[in-house]
């Protein structure tokens, strides 16, 4: 039995994960966050009424799980508080089923204004980062030097760890930008001041997590992001700060073997958002066409996505290094309609496959295409595999082929019930 499930994006993130924990909530106990931050966004319809999560498990929406920010992730207190608030008000009293991790680092105030002072300087390459201090507190949490939460109840601790920590921050400030520091005693006082607010969320998330799977609860580890914005294995430097693949075992405290099954998402295109390559990017009609059909605007920052074809080449890499065991296939209803639809399965470059997969340096990559005719019989809405139009069943088994895994799950259009199930996982 798949008792310990991962959910990964494999392409720049937005692929539609929220859909999918929402197929799964019924039969899930559990839900944990594991990597990255408050640069994630998931949207959801609860009540009629829409609401945006950043932090929170997109699993929290549902009142039979228990949901868990575990040690991997970087909390901005600001942003755990407000959504909190509004999840409170929307969902009824969180607090008995929301732990928060005493060992995740905390995103500062200084770690958000170095993020956007890089982002803005002409002199340094622009990553286009969501600028919510993502990357600033991982280089402190890999330098040793986080706060973390634990520290915010050792008040003498937390004073040397802020006193160093804006020694640091506010030379950087005032030398390399020319700008404001920020106040040690204020930023003391909020700390303490939001400590209280946070006591009773915070807890052992390894020895719960240990509890759960002792007495058999299923659990989903929500990964944020996508693969190809992975640290090590995506498109460097234009990525997040933390590890996708393989991110559940140190991000939450667990085995690796206790992973029993992977689901890998993918669009049946591509977005991305940010800077860094994108071979299959389109910038006729095409993409735009894409874009408005999709709806493909940014949950957090509210940036128009980038849209092009699916790009197989890439799909099958990041399947073979995340350990994908099935995947689950969103938004082929965008493609409804079209006359022919694209994926790239190679790219001809001075480069060998391998090469390019060691370094991912997708720059010069120019994108090889198959081409596949569309279908006349809409898929939106559909949820049976057998009634798509065999055009679409030949577009989903073209994914199989290439990515050499099956196609378990295929999202039909925005609604929870717009889904066609291939493999009862
Ligand atoms: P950061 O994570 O804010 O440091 O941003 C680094 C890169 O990851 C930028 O290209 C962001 O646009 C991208 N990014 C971060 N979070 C998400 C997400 O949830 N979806 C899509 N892209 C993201």
């Amino acid at each position: 039995m798949n008792l310990n499930i991962s959910l990964l994006g494999l392409q720049w993130g937005d692929e539609g994960k929220g859909k999918v924990v929402d197929y799964l909530a019924n039969d899930l106990d559990a839900a944990v966050r594991y990597q990255g931050g408050h640069n994630a966004g998931h949207t959801l319809i609860v009540n009629g009424k829409k609401i945006v999560f950043h932090l929170l498990p997109s699993a929290i929406c549902h009142k039979n799980i228990k949901c868990f920010i575990a040690r991997g992730v970087v909390v901005s207190l600001d942003a755990l508080f407000s959504e909190l608030a509004e999840a409170n008000e929307v969902l009824g009293d969180i607090e008995d089923r929301l732990i928060i991790s005493s060992a995740c680092s905390l995103i500062q105030p200084y770690h958000i204004k170095l993020d956007q002072l890089r982002e803005q300087s002409a002199n340094l390459t622009k990553i286009g980062t969501t600028g919510r201090g993502i990357g600033t507190t991982y280089e402190d949490k890999v330098g040793r030097r986080s706060v973390r939460i634990s520290d915010l109840y050792d008040e003498s601790k937390l004073n040397d760890k802020l006193t160093q920590a804006l020694d640091f921050y506010n030379s950087i400030f005032e030398h390399s930008f020319g700008t404001s520091k920020i106040d040690l005693n204020e930023l003391i006082d909020l700390n303490l001041k939001q400590a209280e607010q946070l006591k009773p969320y915070v807890g052992n998330v390894i020895e719960e997590i240990r509890e759960l799977q002792k007495s058999k609860k299923k659990i989903l580890y929500e990964g944020a992001q996508g693969a190809l914005l992975d640290v090590s294995l995506g498109t460097y430097p234009f990525v997040t700060s933390s590890n996708l693949i393989g991110g559940v075992p140190a991000g939450v405290g667990i085995s690796p073997s206790d992973i029993d099954y992977t689901i890998g998402i993918t669009k049946a295109y591509t977005t991305r958002v940010g800077e860094g390559p994108f071979p299959t990017e389109l910038f006729d009609d095409m993409g735009t066409y894409l874009a408005e059909t999709g709806g493909e605007v940014g949950a957090t920052t509210g940036r128009p996505r980038r849209c092009g074809w699916l790009d197989g080449f890439l799909l099958k890499n990041m399947v073979k290094v995340s350990g994908v065991d099935g995947l689950c296939l969103t938004k082929i209803d965008v493609l409804d309609g079209l006359e022919k639809i694209k994926i790239c399965n190679a790219y001809s470059s001075d480069l060998t496959e391998a090469e390019m997969i060691e370094t991912m340096d997708l720059e010069l990559a120019q994108p090889e295409y198959l081409e596949m005719p569309g279908w006349s019989k809409l898929t939106a809405g559909q949820t049976s595999y057998e009634e798509l139009d065999d055009n679409a069943k030949s577009f989903v088994e073209k994914i199989e082929e290439i990515s050499g895994v099956p196609v378990i799950m295929i999202s039909t259009g925005p609604k929870r019930e717009d889904t066609i199930i291939r493999k009862d996982i």
